[in-house]
């Protein structure tokens, strides 16, 4: 089925609007433009160049972070959405003026992997106009696209589960891929990066140790390790297959609460993870229920997998 269908229901019964549905159609429109520039990285321009600016958090920003927010700001300007919340503003982006939804977007995810033809991607959250800073549970639909081998996309509304599609590239539609996605309970695949390991805070430690334990470990199985540096392609990865991705805070200075941004990368992702089944914890309790304070605060980010999640979340209780 085609996305514009699978928006056509879900409006036809009830579970998302008019302006939620036209803000979608915008991002996806946005999206398949950004995935045809990622196509074409080297030949018409170098999308990894850094251009100079810094973004919010200070981060330098390259080619393809402006120009996909020109994109998605573009496409969103004729939709439902009130005001755009972007990693690349300081501010909110007033919009359409009088629309029912707000958008908040990570426009390109994974900056550092342009220039190395590893997977990037867009992730979007969509929540009632009103207040710019509201918890996630509040969402009425969240997902991601990834710019890949394939471009696909991940979506779920507030009622009912997580839907992926795959771009077909000769109609230039975004098809489902089977049914609802939900993330086993049990995994043996975790994604961290280990380079911070002496940094990190016990309850992620000893997890940690158990983990490589393996079997003679507490846990009583071994693992593996992925670890992509974009949360879009490990958190793709554990949508299909199940696993733990986790970018805790650690002692690190200025990272005590990690490094992912609450209203744009983690609380999309968490209320993908809630309707698939699993768990995303800051590891006191859900992302969902925090309510931010600023549009570019961070939060530790630990989802995935209900075995392992309720593993770290009892050693953060102690
Ligand atoms: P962005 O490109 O939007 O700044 O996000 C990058 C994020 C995330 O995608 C990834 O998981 C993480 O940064 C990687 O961080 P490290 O380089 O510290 O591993
Ligand atoms: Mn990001
Ligand atoms: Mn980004």
């Amino acid at each position: 089925m085609s996305l514009s269908l699978f928006l056509d229901e879900a409006l036809g019964a009830g579970r998302a609007s008019d302006d939620t549905v036209s803000a979608l159609r915008a991002l996806a429109v946005a999206a398949i433009e950004i995935a045809g520039l990622v196509q074409r990285n080297g030949i018409s321009a170098d999308l990894g160049e850094e251009i100079g600016g810094t973004n919010s958090d200070g981060d330098s920003q390259k080619a393809l972070d402006v120009r996909a927010e020109e994109l998605i700001t573009h496409h969103l300007s004729t939709s439902g959405a009130a005001f755009l919340l972007s990693e690349e503003q300081d501010d909110p982006v007033p919009l359409a003026g009088d629309g029912s939804v707000i958008v908040a977007v990570d426009p390109l995810d994974g900056s550092s992997n342009i220039s190395v033809n590893v997977t990037i991607g867009t992730i979007f959250s969509i929540l009632p106009a009103g207040p710019m800073l509201q918890p996630g549970r509040n969402q009425l639909a969240a997902g991601f696209f990834t710019y890949g081998p394939q471009t696909t996309l991940i979506l779920a509304f507030a009622e009912g589960g997580c839907q992926c599609f795959v771009l077909d590239p000769d109609q230039g539609e975004f098809l489902t891929m089977g049914g609802p996605v939900s993330i086993p309970e049990q995994t043996s695949e975790f994604a961290i990066n280990a380079a911070y390991s002496n940094h990190w805070f016990p309850p992620v430690r000893a997890w940690m140790d158990g983990v490589l334990e393996g079997k003679s470990g507490p846990y009583k199985q071994s693992y593996r390790m992925r670890w992509v540096g974009s949360l879009v392609a490990d958190a793709w990865r554990i949508f299909q297959r199940g696993g733990v991705f986790l970018y805790p805070g650690d002692d690190r200075p200025g990272n005590g609460q990690g490094r992912l941004r609450l209203v744009y990368e983690a609380s999309p992702m968490a209320f993908l993870a809630e309707r698939a089944g699993a768990i995303a914890t800051d590891g006191s309790g859900s992302i969902l229920d925090i309510e931010p304070d600023s549009l570019h605060q961070r939060v530790p980010l630990i989802f995935g997998s209900a075995v392992e999640l309720r593993r770290l979340m009892e050693l953060h209780r102690h």
